[in-house]
């Protein structure tokens, strides 16, 4: 047959022909206010810390994370996520709401340098700050406390929220930890003050890189008591509209790219804005892929992005937002 249409195949190559085709009609675009860059400060060091499994990254000084706020801002992402490493850890996780505590001048710096340029979310969490390393306090017997654990989340909240925090996003999986926030924020007259759950967050292998980030590894046992089962989707849903329930104003999925059914089923259901956390152990990987020149880090990275936002998520916490936001203007 020559000349005319072919019957029979639909021409989808004709759409692709060009770049410029290409970007008009790409369905998912990614755009630096769509990511949250995680910091780690940490107290009493002179300089900033290389972290050997998360090349690129470090643990801050107060002055150094000022430094690279300000360059976040230029960059023109959409916010930080802080956390804290305290010279001294204790049972009850005492440093996370210390008024002194490394976390809370840090964010009371930051918001003093850059006001509501970029969006300060705190950490909400102990594992950074307690001794055993766990997410909440522990019994004697060693398990994870749930409901004592609340009270001191309430405090930290309040804490976080007083030092100059626009969002409290609670990490431990904690139940009842939405409430409990909720309860103390709007009591201490923080009703303004929005909540991004980290909603579904699963017990994953990939937070490898951040416990020497964070210096945060429990000393025994491990987070499958209180972080999601990674064979579980439906508990997602369940996790997320309990924590609507409880009065989240955002949700998230964490990890992001081995998660990206759940993102997408979460997206789904919920009409919050959904981010998603793209964790220490997807960076530490492809880090070490492109070192070895096996990808090209740049495509690869935009690619994983990219993804995670055509999954459906609005916000992408990735410990790449600079760099990316950078190659995206
Ligand atoms: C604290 C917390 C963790 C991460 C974020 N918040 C560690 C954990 O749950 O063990 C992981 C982030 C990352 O791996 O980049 N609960």
């Amino acid at each position: 047959m020559s000349g005319g249409a072919v019957p029979g195949f639909a021409r989808g190559r004709r759409l692709r022909s060009t770049p410029a085709l290409r970007r008009l009609t790409a369905q998912t675009r990614l755009a630096p206010a769509d990511l949250v860059l995680p910091v780690f400060v940490k107290e009493g060091i002179a300089e900033p810390q290389p972290i050997s499994s998360m090349p690129g990254v470090v643990q801050h000084t107060t002055d150094s994370l000022r430094k690279a706020a300000h360059e976040a801002a230029e960059a023109g992402i959409g916010g930080l996520i802080l956390f804290g490493i305290p010279s001294e850890k204790d049972a009850v996780g005492s440093q996370a709401d210390a008024a002194d505590g490394v976390v809370n001048v840090a964010l009371q710096q930051l918001r003093a340098d850059l006001g509501d340029e970029l969006v300060l979310m705190a950490d909400l969490c102990l594992c950074e700050y307690t001794d055993h390393g766990h997410c909440g306090l522990v019994t004697p017997a060693g398990v994870v406390d749930n409901d004592p654990t609340l009270d001191r989340y309430a405090a930290v909240a309040i804490a976080q929220a007083q030092a100059g925090a626009h969002v409290i996003a609670p990490s431990g999986m904690m139940d009842g930890q939405v409430a409990a926030i909720r309860r103390a924020l709007d009591g201490a007259a923080f009703q303004e003050t929005p909540i991004l759950a980290y909603a579904a967050k699963y017990a994953s292998g990939f937070y490898g890189p951040f416990r020497e980030a964070a210096e945060g590894a429990p000393q025994f046992g491990d987070r499958s008591t209180y972080q999601m089962d990674p064979p579980n989707a439906d508990e997602a849903l369940r996790e997320v509209a309990q924590d609507l329930a409880e009065g989240a104003d955002a949700v998230m999925v964490k990890p992001a790219l081995p998660y990206l059914d759940i993102v997408a089923r979460v997206a789904d259901a919920v009409d919050v804005p959904v981010s998603a956390y793209q964790v220490s152990g997807e960076y530490a990987m492809l880090e070490a892929a492109a070192a070895n020149g096996w990808v090209d880090r740049q495509r690869a990275v935009l690619e994983t992005l990219t993804a995670i936002r055509r999954a459906g998520a609005g916000t992408v916490l990735t410990y790449w937002a600079v760099e990316a936001a950078r190659w995206l203007r």
